[in-house]
């Protein structure tokens, strides 16, 4: 490795819906700008079309944002990193090429990072308040794309030791969310009811997987849909009369399935250092249930900062940063991948 001197990296997210930039020195974030859209909660989500465009438009705006923030003049850059894939590949077309141009254009190295590992190395970004883990440990990636448990042996060495045959949990959240008639992204809505419902109202049965250490969500979305039309047909005031009581059954039911897997997970692998990343990684319910598993399995566990779960830049850039102690840097020529392993 490099000795450790001051590096500057711009980093660039852009695999769906927000286009996010940060700048860190090191493994300090200094500025980690995400815009949001509201493309998805007018349509619905997958418009990926139109997502494309504004990421388009919001790319120059949030590249100088970031370095204003970070007070630091792109020439200061010592390397740009960007979100190869697995994403929207008109979305990460926006970020690749724009990455490519300033990395030509300052004639600094160009680092590739892969969208799963970035939400896991989060885990490294430097914090005053919390620890870091240590090799090797187990992470739940939880997001609208993926469910995954992972042993991560080192920074670039990580193996998916079970994972979802169907949906994956944030779309599980999501598409519960929309049978209630709740905006998309349907999870961040979901936890917020949830938290003032009882959870043992309604009950919802957990699918069965081949292999143990898998996910099914597709079975329990239609169980809810069902339900709720079967309900709905009772009483049509249903959904409003009950809705945090709904919220928080379906919240319960999915942290459940999440938590009886990953708890499989450690004994299986006898690891006790336990994070969780990804979007879904901010509810309330997950992070709940890991403070108790905490204390009833003798974990440690790896809880990351809001701002660090759902898609951000911040990640892309501590990828990039220990990519570039490492000297793995990408050629010009590289095409982003819709698709994308882990490792
Ligand atoms: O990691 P992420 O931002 O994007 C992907 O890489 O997919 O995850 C987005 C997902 C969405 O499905 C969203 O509904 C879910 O994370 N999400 C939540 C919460 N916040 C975001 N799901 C449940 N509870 C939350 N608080
Ligand atoms: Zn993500």
């Amino acid at each position: 490795m490099a000795n450790k001197k001051s590096i500057y990296i711009l980093a660039i997210e852009s695999s769906c819906d927000d286009t996010s930039v940060a700048v860190l020195l090191n493994d300090k974030v200094l500025s980690n700008i995400v815009a949001n859209q509201d493309i998805h909660s007018q349509y619905g989500g997958g418009v990926a079309e139109l997502v494309s465009k504004a990421n388009q438009q919001n790319i120059v705006p949030v590249v100088h944002q970031a370095l204003t923030i970070a007070g630091i003049d792109k020439k200061d850059l010592n390397a740009i990193a960007f979100t190869k894939g697995p994403g929207l590949l008109g979305s990460l077309l926006v970020g690749t090429s724009f990455a490519k141009s300033m990395a030509l254009a300052l004639d600094v190295p160009l680092i590739s990072v892969n969208h799963m590992q970035a939400h896991i190395l989060a885990h490294f970004i430097e914090s005053d308040s919390q620890d870091k883990p240590t090799f090797p440990f187990l992470c739940l990636t939880i997001s609208g794309g993926h469910t995954q448990i992972v042993r991560i042996t080192d920074y670039f060495s990580m193996e998916i030791i079970g994972e979802t045959i169907d949906d994956a949990v944030g779309e599980a959240f999501d598409k519960s969310a929309k049978i209630l008639g709740l905006s998309y992204p349907g999870g961040p809505l979901i936890d917020k009811y949830a938290q003032l419902g009882n959870p043992t109202v309604f009950e919802f049965t957990h699918p069965k997987t081949k292999h143990k250490l898998d996910f099914s969500f597709s079975g329990l979305k239609t169980s809810i849909l069902y339900f709720i039309q079967k309900k709905m047909k009772e009483n049509p005031h249903f959904i409003k009369e009950n809705l945090p009581d709904i919220c928080a059954s379906i919240q319960h039911t999915i942290v459940a399935i999440l938590m009886n897997k990953l708890v499989l997970a450690s004994k299986q692998t006898g690891l006790k250092q336990i994070a969780i990343a990804g979007g879904v990684s901010a509810n309330s319910g997950i992070r709940g249930a890991m403070a108790e598993a905490e204390k009833k399995h003798g974990w440690k566990t790896f809880i990351p900062k809001f701002e660090y779960t759902t898609d951000n830049a911040a990640m892309i850039g501590i990828v990039g940063y220990y990519k570039y102690l490492d000297k793995i840097f990408e050629d010009i020529s590289v095409t982003a991948k819709a698709r994308m392993k882990l490792n």
